[in-house]
């Protein structure tokens, strides 16, 4: 499982904690940046995140900025994304069991550490359920992305 993440300054630290975390559990993580606190726009990561994901050369993403939101608002205009903010263990798994979540969008300024972490390793250890209601959601939340 290979897995992309990013950040603004407003998630940096955070960023850092999972990347960490992550790496202690041997899981093959690319950090993008930021590498320092100066301000920059959540925008621009959220993009590479996105992209590396819609492309294929990322299985999942994660995005850290203050509250989650610019970041999931961003990544969910690039093709092929779902990005889910998320703050508690139930949606972190109910997100990946139903709507088959590929970027995982934390708010440093919303959720405590110990809460992000326990949240990543939720996420990344559910599966989408399938399934033919979950799969016939997908497809209507991917002809979105043509139609309108
Ligand atoms: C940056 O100050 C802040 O706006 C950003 O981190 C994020 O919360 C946006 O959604």
């Amino acid at each position: 499982m290979k897995l992309i993440i990013g950040s603004d300054h407003g998630g940096k630290k955070l960023k850092d904690a999972i990347v960490t975390h992550l790496k202690n559990k041997q899981i093959d993580i690319e950090d993008i940046g930021p590498f320092d606190f100066e301000s920059v726009d959540y925008p621009s990561y959220a993009i590479e995140v996105g992209m590396r994901v819609s492309e294929g050369k990322a299985d999942y993403g994660i995005l850290c900025c203050g509250t989650g939101i610019g970041m999931s608002i961003a990544a969910n205009k690039i093709h092929g994304v779902r990005a889910s903010v998320v703050s508690d263990c139930f949606s972190a798994e109910a997100t990946k069991a139903h709507n088959d979540s590929n970027v995982l969008c934390l708010g440093e300024r919303v959720i405590g550490e110990g809460l992000a972490l326990k949240i990543v390793d939720v996420w990344l250890a559910t599966e989408f359920e399938g399934g033919e209601r979950h799969a016939r959601r997908l497809k209507k939340v991917a002809e979105l992305e043509s139609n309108y």
